[in-house]
């Protein structure tokens, strides 16, 4: 199985970008977290992130044929993004979103999620151990369950 995880915004920054909120695992432990828990699950990983929306639109449009799955952190363009939704309706790629924080608690403008009604499941709050159970889900979903 191949699953590529695609982080937006910011999330390059996790370890030191407001710790008291989104932890102090940095992104290359992150990476390597979900790295390591594919292993055991026979996945394959393409891990990218990027600061720009059309840079996910882009990587979103190449998932047909070159993925099964998708696991999607898009922070901040995750309240805001049409352009994200059109594409994730466009490649119908079954995919689940993440969220280190639980963003339906925080913030008025963080509770709308503009394609959250699109994934096979939502996770919220649950830190970077979110990532993992996103991988695990994704297998169940690939294998029929
Ligand atoms: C985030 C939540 C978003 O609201 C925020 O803009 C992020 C990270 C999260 O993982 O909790 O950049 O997606």
């Amino acid at each position: 199985m191949r699953v590529t995880v695609l982080n937006g915004p910011n999330l390059n920054l996790l370890g030191t970008r407001e710790p008291e909120i989104y932890g102090r695992t940095t992104f290359a432990e992150l990476e390597t977290l979900v790295r390591d828990e594919a292993g055991r699950l026979g996945i394959t990983i393409r891990w990218y992130q990027t600061n720009h929306e059309g840079s996910l639109v882009d990587e979103i449009q190449r998932l047909p044929g070159a993925a099964d799955g998708l696991i999607l952190n898009a922070g901040a363009y995750s309240h805001t993004s049409l352009a994200i939704r059109d594409a994730l309706l466009a490649v119908r790629i079954p995919f689940v979103e993440v969220h280190l924080t639980d963003v339906t608690a925080r913030d008025e403008a963080r509770r709308r999620l503009v394609f959250s009604d699109l994934a096979v499941e939502l996770i919220t709050g649950k830190g970077v151990e979110g990532y993992r159970l996103a991988l695990r889900a994704l297998h169940r979903h690939h294998n029929g369950g």
